[in-house]
């Protein structure tokens, strides 16, 4: 056996170098980190991050500084000759923390809350080490072949049945971005080859409650901002299915060429869902492709109670789910399934010379997107499903929407408190609404309630607007939020409001 293969280290030093090369320019092979000065930061590193996580309660959520604070407080210039690490943590825990805005606080209850966890950190330790481009087969076999069986595991646990090939972007703006393209690729071959100004205007169709990411893609695409058009929705701000193929139809009068269909499940301002399996009738009859984003709430479809949701997204061409934002992997990681990724590398495969590799029957992920460099980001994700187990996943799941729940029957049961509905994941939307207050004065409230409550360091929630009036969002999702955060929060919330009689507040209104 190797000193590799038994885990020992080899003779010299980990690194195999002979002992710590001085820092005073001698070493003959300037650039690395002694490693017994790596060993002794990774663990007072290690050990930082551990006393963190165990107290980031016990920080303000919402980073209390004004714009330009922390840079300010910095050099100007990158330091001429090298700093010793002591420095950089000092300076670290002195200037940059308290410019950070703690995500992982259990009291995050803004956007949507989302949160690494220990496991998730670790890949990314790891990931970070190896530092892999994982952009062919051959330039880190195990990093495409994870990437492939870890979305694998998870179209299996969200329920999605095989034929969906998945592969991971940063985020789900730049695999809606990527859907897209392959959507425009396939309903504008025209394009390809004479770019758009010869071809049909296309269109792409989606609510006004949709991710502004979408309007970015098919801006970025060069269908311009009518590339989008906006179909009217029902009660709870879901898609309608019958103004879709009104609005399909009169394009194709008009000389438009229909091109997709985006839908979502979960949308941002509400958590609206729009019916898959209609919209997937209508996209069958007239040719669009259908893609589905379901970056928050994806990861809810692998709860039996949740699916309901979820009917039809399986009849999808493309589908995003972020295990960045519910399931508790570090930011970043977006997963895009595509039923025909022939249709991505139509779109995206493009290979020069230099990256002929030859192995038959492999895929390299480079042809699915416009990045040809890629982070080893499936390790992480591999982990945290390790790690928790399905199970575990569940659990904390099941979890966030039953404290959604909780909070859902105290703002109910409160007097001058209204709620919108429905609510079916873990965001619950909500407003202070005195009988009788004029909306102005009733959105003045409730943004100066939010803000009160943001700035007591407590607790951190968001805001929408419906219809031109002010919500505020209160999102669960943390992987450390407990009742007592939620129960908290809400608390905040109705001190901040100001004491109650008769459903009319005295303070802020
Ligand atoms: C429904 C939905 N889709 C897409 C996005 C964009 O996500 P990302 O930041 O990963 O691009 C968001 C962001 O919150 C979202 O809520």
């Amino acid at each position: 056996m190797t000193d590799r293969e038994s885990g020992d280290p080899p003779p010299g030093g980990e690194f195999g170098g002979a002992g710590e090369p001085p820092r005073d320019g001698s070493d003959p092979a300037p650039g690395g980190m002694p490693p017994g000065e790596f060993r002794e930061w990774g663990h007072r590193m290690v050990d930082w991050v551990a006393g963190y996580l165990e107290d980031v309660g016990s920080y303000p959520v919402l980073a209390g500084v004004e714009p330009g604070r922390v840079r300010g407080r910095l050099a100007a210039e990158a330091p001429v000759r090298g700093e010793p690490m002591e420095s950089l943590f000092r300076d670290f825990q002195s200037v940059v923390l308290p410019g950070i805005t703690h995500w992982n606080h259990p009291a995050f209850f803004a956007y949507f809350a989302v949160s690494g966890s220990g496991p998730g950190i670790l890949g990314e330790l790891l990931t970070a080490a190896l530092n892999v481009n994982a952009m062919v087969w051959k330039a880190s076999p195990a990093a495409t072949e994870l990437e492939q069986l870890t979305l694998d595991w998870l179209r299996g646990f969200v329920g999605l049945p095989p034929g969906f090939n998945g592969t991971i972007n940063d985020t789900a703006s730049i695999s809606t971005f990527h859907a897209l393209a392959a959507a425009r690729e396939r309903g504008l071959p025209e394009a390809r080859v004479r770019g758009l100004a010869g071809a049909p205007p296309g269109r792409v169709y989606a609510t006004a409650e949709t991710h502004s990411s979408i309007l970015k893609a098919v801006h970025a695409l060069g269908l311009g901002r009518d590339g989008l058009r906006p179909v009217a929705t029902g009660p709870e701000r879901e898609m309608d299915p019958v103004a879709l193929t009104r609005a399909v139809e009169e394009d194709v009068a008009a000389g438009f060429r229909p091109l997709a269909v985006v839908a979502t499940i979960g949308t941002t301002s509400v958590t609206a869902v729009d019916p898959a399996g209609a919209i997937a009738d209508v996209a069958a009859a007239h040719g669009l492709w259908l893609h589905i984003d379901a970056a928050y709430a994806g990861p809810a479809a692998a709860l039996p109670g949740m699916q309901g949701h979820f009917r039809g997204w399986e009849r999808a061409d493309s589908i995003v789910i972020n295990p960045h934002k519910w399931l508790f992997t570090p930011i970043d990681c977006s997963a895009l399934y595509v039923r025909d990724p022939g249709a991505l590398h139509a779109a995206f495969s493009l290979t020069p010379a230099y990256l002929e590799t030859g192995e038959e029957g492999v895929v390299h992920h480079m042809d699915q997107g416009l990045a040809l460099g890629r982070r080893f980001r499936a390790l992480k994700l591999w982990f945290v499903m390790r790690y928790f187990g399905q199970e575990g996943l569940r659990a904390i799941l099941q979890h966030h929407i039953e404290l959604a729940r909780l909070l859902a029957g105290l703002v109910d049961a409160a007097p001058g408190w209204e709620r919108w509905r429905p609510s079916p994941f873990s965001l619950v939307v909500l407003r202070h609404s005195p009988p009788g207050v004029p909306a102005p004065e009733r959105d003045a409230a409730n943004l100066a309630i939010m803000n009160r409550v943001n700035a007591a360091g407590t607790a951190f929630v968001s805001h929408t607007e419906i219809d031109g009036e002010v919500w505020l969002r209160f999102a669960i999702g943390n992987v450390h939020t407990m009742e007592a955060h939620v129960r908290g929060a809400w608390r905040a919330l109705q001190e901040a409001a100001g004491p109650t009689r008769n459903g009319a507040t005295e303070d802020v209104m």
